[in-house]
C-alpha cells in the first residue's frame, strides 16, 4: 500500500531553511523561515518566558491533560490581548476561544467550524498569501477564491482592486485577512481601509477570518490590533486565528488560539462545544507547555511588563533593520527600496525574480524564498553589507 506513494518536493519554506542549514559556506545567510533572530543570529527565549518556565518547573505537580478548550488563564489572557481590555464583545460574553497547537491549529479549527456551519463556503485569500493557508484550510474541504492584494509595481496594497474582487464575496463566504505584518509581503491595510472592509462585510454578509500571527511586531501590540478590533466593533461575527509563536517566541511549543466573536453568548457557547469536538477529532488535546508559559505571562503584571518591554525592543529592532536594509540596498544597487521601510513585520519581497533569488542561493549562499520574500529579522550588522552586495550582483 505505502509503495503507491511518491516522494513529494520539499516544503517551499522549510525546505529552503534545511538547504541553508546544509550549506557549508560559513558566510551563508538564512532569510527563509519567519523566526526572530537577534544580532548574534540566535532566536532567543524571552526573559519573561524563562522566568515563567522556572516558576512552572518549581510548581508543576501534574502532567495530566489540559481541559479540552485548553488553559483558562491563557484563553482569557489572549482574548484580552487580541480584542482589547474594554472590548464590548468580551464584556457581552459573546466570545469563545480554544487553545490550539500554534496559529496553524487555530486556522484549522476555524476552518472546521466554517465548514460545519457552511459546507459550501468559499474562502477568499489575498494574492499572495502564506502558502500554507491553502493546504491547511483546503484539507477541511473548503473552496478558495483569490482577491487582488499586493501590487509589485508599487510595492503596496492595490486596495481598489481588492475591493473590486471582494464585491463578489457573499453571505456564507469567508474572507481571510492578515491582521498585521502581512505574510509574505509586509504591506498592511490602513485603518480607513479596514473600515471599508468592515462596511463591505456588513453590507454583503461575509465573515472575516483574521490570521493574527504577528501582533506586536509591526507597530506595537495595540496598534497592530486596531484593524481587527475595528471589525469586531462593527460586525456580529469575526473569527481570529491567533499565534504566540512569534510574539512570545514560543515557536516549537505550538501555542495559539482560535477565537470566535459570535452574535450572542448562547452561540459563543455552541461554537465552543463545536471547537472542542473539532479538536477532539483532529488532534484530541492541546499541548500544555507553551500555553502554561504564555498564560502566566499574561496573568502576572510583573512578567507581563517584562514581556511587553522585550517585545517592543524586538519590534523597534525590526523597524531599525528595515531602515538599515533600505539604505544598504540603495547604496549598493541604486534604485528605490523605500518600500522596505514602509512595510511591517518580518517579511518583505525584495522584488527579485525567482531566477535571481535562486542565483543568490547558489552563487552567494543568501537564502530567501523564490518569491524574494525575506525574513527581515534575519538581517544583522554582520550580514547586511554582504546581503546588499550579493543582491547588487544578481540584479
Ligand atoms: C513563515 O512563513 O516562514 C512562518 O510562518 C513559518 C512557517 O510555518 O512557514
Amino acid at each position: 500500500m505505502l509503495r503507491s506513494l511518491q516522494q513529494l518536493p520539499a516544503d517551499p519554506i522549510l525546505g529552503l531553511s534545511a538547504a541553508c542549514r546544509a550549506d557549508p559556506n560559513p558566510g551563508k545567510v538564512d532569510l527563509t523561515v519567519g523566526i526572530y533572530m537577534d544580532e548574534a543570529g540566535v532566536c532567543p527565549v524571552f526573559e519573561a518566558i524563562q522566568m515563567a518556565q522556572r516558576a512552572l518547573v518549581e510548581e508543576e505537580v501534574t502532567k495530566a491533560y489540559l481541559p479540552a478548550a485548553g488553559d483558562e488563564s491563557f484563553n482569557t489572557g489572549l482574548q484580552r490581548l487580541v480584542l482589547g481590555e474594554g472590548s464590548a464583545a468580551l464584556l457581552e460574553g459573546r466570545v469563545s476561544s480554544i487553545q490550539t497547537p500554534g496559529g496553524c491549529g487555530a486556522l484549522r479549527i476555524g476552518a472546521e467550524i466554517v465548514h460545519a456551519a457552511a459546507p459550501d463556503a468559499r474562502v477568499w485569500v489575498s494574492d499572495p498569501t502564506w502558502p500554507v493557508h491553502i493546504p491547511l484550510l483546503g484539507s477541511v474541504g473548503l473552496e478558495f477564491r483569490t482577491y487582488n492584494y499586493y501590487d509589485p509595481a508599487t510595492h503596496g496594497v492595490n486596495f481598489d482592486a481588492m475591493v473590486e474582487d471582494l464585491k463578489n464575496a457573499v453571505a456564507g463566504d469567508v474572507v481571510l485577512l492578515h491582521g498585521c505584518c502581512h505574510n509574505p509581503c509586509g504591506a498592511d491595510l490602513t485603518l480607513p481601509q479596514w473600515g471599508v472592509i468592515a462596511e463591505m462585510a456588513e453590507r454583503q454578509g461575509f465573515t472575516p477570518f483574521v490570521d493574527f500571527a504577528y501582533q506586536g511586531l509591526g507597530d506595537g501590540l495595540e496598534e497592530d490590533a486596531a484593524g481587527l478590533r475595528l471589525l469586531v466593533s462593527r460586525l456580529p461575527e469575526v473569527i481570529v486565528a491567533a499565534s504566540c509563536s512569534k510574539n512570545f517566541g514560543l515557536y516549537r511549543e505550538r501555542v495559539g488560539a482560535a477565537i470566535f466573536v459570535c452574535s450572542d453568548a448562547a452561540n459563543a457557547r455552541a461554537i465552543l462545544s463545536q471547537s472542542q469536538a473539532a479538536a477532539r477529532r483532529v488532534y484530541s488535546m492541546p499541548p500544555a507547555q507553551g500555553a502554561l508559559l504564555a498564560g502566566r505571562v499574561l496573568s502576572d503584571d510583573r512578567l507581563g511588563a517584562i514581556w511587553r518591554t522585550e517585545l517592543s525592543a524586538m519590534c523597534q529592532r525590526i523597524n531599525g533593520l528595515r531602515s538599515d536594509l533600505r539604505r544598504a540596498l540603495e547604496a549598493q544597487c541604486g534604485g528605490d527600496f523605500a518600500f522596505i521601510e514602509r512595510e511591517k513585520g518580518m517579511f518583505s519581497f525584495l522584488g527579485l525574480s525567482a531566477e535571481q533569488a535562486q542565483r543568490l542561493r547558489h552563487e552567494h549562499s543568501v537564502y530567501m524564498l523564490d518569491s524574494s520574500r525575506i525574513n527581515v529579522a534575519g538581517v544583522n550588522a554582520r550580514n547586511i553589507g554582504y546581503i546588499a552586495e550579493s543582491v547588487a550582483k544578481v540584479l
